[in-house]
């Protein structure tokens, strides 16, 4: 049985993909340092699987931590990175906190993985390398476009620092996956977004208003070039993204891949505007969300969804999930953690 290291895998994508890697008969040994998490998740994953994965408590910033670790796990077959720290507004404060974070970790992940004989290597990138793309959707050949934000600017240097390994490192096969929007959570609402204050994305916004944990959503700008003028974006399921992990990294393991650095979006290929994303939540809660229309929020895009061909082509990926389910499995989470 192959043993996969999942690091940041007691965080939102993460613990998906340990379950759909658990479903698919993977050993897993995660890796997290708690610092955006907790080991109830642990408890959540075996609670869906009934398989407990090995945990490490460890903070990949510490180099010889990470060295001691590949010491003691001399047989893993394969790394999804996930550990990171990804709130865009947080990084433009503190910048060095997410170079270090976001780039020291992956640095000393690649220095040991790039020895062994044999490395796979799935890294959680984003559509957020784009920046405005110019066509709609989007391809993987789209030009990477200089970051708002630093991190956005990890994810495109974590990419850049991967391709230029690989380049010297046959050995080394690697897959960034570009996600756009997760959303929802595990059909058993085990699992799902874990909410850390005061949320910064538009779905956990959403239901803690519905929730009546907020008074109401501030939709940010309406005078945006889309049908209904707010911007659009790819929500997709969470369970699919976490799947499309397992994909790849078979196409890894299976040595499908037709070079040893790969990319590719990760979304539904179906872009949704902020309002209908609200009328979405509306539909599935049977509920009227109390939002208002408030000023545009700096360094926002007006669209970003994906062409998802390459993924559906050479993956033989797609996602199942409609906005609607990814939406309700997103309020039935929302209303286990506040026993509603
Ligand atoms: C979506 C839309 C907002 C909150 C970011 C990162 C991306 C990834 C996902 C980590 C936008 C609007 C939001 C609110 C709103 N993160 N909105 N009111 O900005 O597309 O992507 O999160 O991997 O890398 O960039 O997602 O959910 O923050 O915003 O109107 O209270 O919802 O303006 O149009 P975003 P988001």
């Amino acid at each position: 049985m192959d043993r996969i290291l999942v690091t940041g895998g007691l965080g939102f994508i993460g613990s998906h993909t340990v379950v759909e890697l658990q479903n698919e008969g993977f050993e897993v040994v995660i890796i997290d340092n708690l610092s955006n998490s907790s080991l109830n998740v642990l408890e959540g994953i075996t609670a869906i699987t009934g398989k407990t994965p090995i945990f490490e408590k460890l903070d990949l910033r510490d180099k010889a931590a990470v060295q001691d670790f590949f010491l003691k796990y001399n047989n893993v077959t394969g790394v999804i990175h996930f550990a990171a720290s990804k709130a865009v507004g947080e990084s433009v404060q503190e910048p060095l906190m997410y170079y270090e974070n976001n780039l020291n970790t992956l640095i000393y992940l690649l220095q040991e993985l790039a020895v062994k004989p044999d490395s796979n290597f799935i890294f959680s990138s984003s559509c957020t390398v784009y920046g405005q793309a110019d066509e709609m959707p989007i391809t993987e050949s789209a030009p990477i476009i200089a970051a708002e934000s630093p991190y956005g600017n990890t994810k495109q240097i974590g990419e850049e620092i991967i391709k230029d390994t690989c380049k010297v490192k046959p050995n080394l096969n690697a897959i960034a996956l570009r996600y756009f929007n997760p959303i929802g959570a595990h059909q058993t609402a085990k699992i799902g977004e874990l909410p850390m204050g005061v949320p910064q994305n538009l779905v956990p916004f959403i239901t803690q208003t519905g929730a009546g944990l907020r008074d109401s959503l501030l939709v940010f700008g309406d005078d945006y070039p889309t049908s209904d003028g707010t911007c659009i974006r790819d929500y997709i399921h969470v369970v699919d993204l976490a799947k499309a992990h397992v994909v790849a990294l078979k196409r890894l393991l299976n040595k499908k891949n037709t070079t040893n650095y790969e990319t590719f979006n990760i979304g539904t290929g179906v872009g949704s505007s902020v309002l209908e994303v609200i009328n979405s939540f509306e539909r599935v809660s049977n509920k009227n969300l109390n939002y208002q229309i408030a000023d545009r929020r700096e360094g926002d895009v007006i669209s970003a969804y994906a062409d998802t061909t390459k993924a559906n082509n050479e993956l033989g990926w797609k996602a199942q999930s409609t906005l609607d389910e990814a939406m309700l499995s997103a309020w039935m989470w929302e209303q286990r953690i506040r026993n509603l």
